[in-house]
Parts: structure tokens; sequence; C-alpha cells
């Protein structure tokens, strides 16, 4: 997938993202409501080797790296899980939520998927306020499903069908 939005070119990783990768993947602070730890150089050499259903987001004005979308196969061919992580620099200007439009739309008109769904922590607003923006529904909040070193972390699940997707089209003409 390659997908070029007003400002972003959404891309396939390559080995030369490293670093980008790397300066953002490795704060803690951002990836505080992920399950992993941040990421070692190791890991960022592996995650763009094999991670194929993770795709960079670069700014067409400077071609900077500033952050990723993970697009990938949920149940079945036809039900993916949409997920982000931005670099700090970068957070408030929109660029998530413009990104994962456009990974939607490709997702529901090119690829003809049927549902995409989204989790995130309820303390993450900025990833639910993204989810709320796609047009995704709140589905449920799973209470303490996610072990996390000594505690629990509750989730919210959300989702959009492709006919959900196509009326919110439509509507916005
Ligand atoms: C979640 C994340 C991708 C949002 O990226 P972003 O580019 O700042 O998002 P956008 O600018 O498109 O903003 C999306 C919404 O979140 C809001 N938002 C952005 N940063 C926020 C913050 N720190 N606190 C509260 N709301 C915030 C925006 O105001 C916007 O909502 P609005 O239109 O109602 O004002 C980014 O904060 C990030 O990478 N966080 C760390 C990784 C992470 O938690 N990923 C999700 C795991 S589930």
């Amino acid at each position: 997938m390659q997908v070029t939005t007003k400002r972003l070119v959404i891309r396939p990783f390559k080995e030369g993202d490293a670093d980008a990768l790397y300066s953002y993947t490795s704060n803690a602070k951002t990836m505080h409501y992920l399950p992993e730890e941040p990421f070692t150089r190791q890991e960022v050499a592996c995650f763009i080797a094999t991670k194929n259903e993770a795709y960079a987001v670069v700014l067409q004005k400077s071609d900077a790296l500033i952050g990723h979308i993970v697009f990938e196969r949920y149940f079945g061919d036809h039900s993916y899980e949409i997920g982000w992580v931005f670099h700090q620099d970068y957070w408030g200007k929109g660029y998530a939520t413009e990104a994962a439009a456009a990974v939607l739309t490709y997702g529901f008109e090119e690829m003809g998927l049927h549902r995409v769904v989204a989790t995130c922590q309820p303390e993450n607003h900025a990833s639910y306020r993204i989810m709320e923006k796609l047009g995704m529904r709140r589905e449920g909040l799973f209470l303490q499903c996610i072990p996390y070193r000594d505690t629990w972390w509750d989730e919210y699940s959300y989702a959009i069908l492709q006919q959900e997707y196509y009326e919110k089209k439509q509507r916005l003409g």
C-alpha cells in the first residue's frame, strides 16, 4: 500500500528508516500505551525487516518520517485492525487522523474490507478521538483485560463497517 494525502505519504518501511523510527519508538512517553517496552535499536531493525503490516508516515514537504500506521488482518481476509504511533514533536497537528483516514479509505475502497477495528486504553484520549473522527463506533469497554506489569489495563474497542464508512462519506458529500 502507498497512499498520498494533502500533507503526507504513507508507504512501506525501508531499511534507511531505522534512525527515524528509533527516534520515537525508543521514547518511553510515546510508548506508554503500547504493550511493548520502548524499542531497542535491534527491535527497530527487526520491526522494519518483519512487520510488513506497518506503514511509514512521511511529510511530503521535508520527507521526514513522523510516525507509522499499523494495518493488519484481524479476522479472515476482510476484517482489519488499525493502529498509530507518531513522533511526539508532531502530535496535535492532525497528522495521525489524516494518515489513518487515508488508510481507512484505501481499506474500504481498494481492498474491499468489510470491517475495521481499533483499540486503546480509556486514558488515551488522543487515540480514541482519532477513532471517533474516523467515524468508528465504540463497541465496548473491556475491564482489566490486558495484564501490564503489576496491574491490568482496561480497553476501549471501536469499529466501523464498510456500510458505515460509505454512509459517512455520502453525508459529508
Ligand atoms: C495517539 C497519537 C497517534 C495521536 O497523534 P496526533 O497526530 O497528535 O493526532 P491528531 O493531531 O490527529 O489528533 C487527534 C485528536 O486527538 C487530540 N489530541 C492530540 N493530542 C492530544 C493529547 N496529548 N491529549 C488529548 N488529546 C489530544 C486532538 O486534539 C484531536 O482531537 P480533536 O480533533 O477533537 O481536537 C499520538 O498522540 C501518539 O503517537 N501517541 C503515542 C502512541 C499511542 O498511544 N498510540 C496509540 C496506541 S492505542
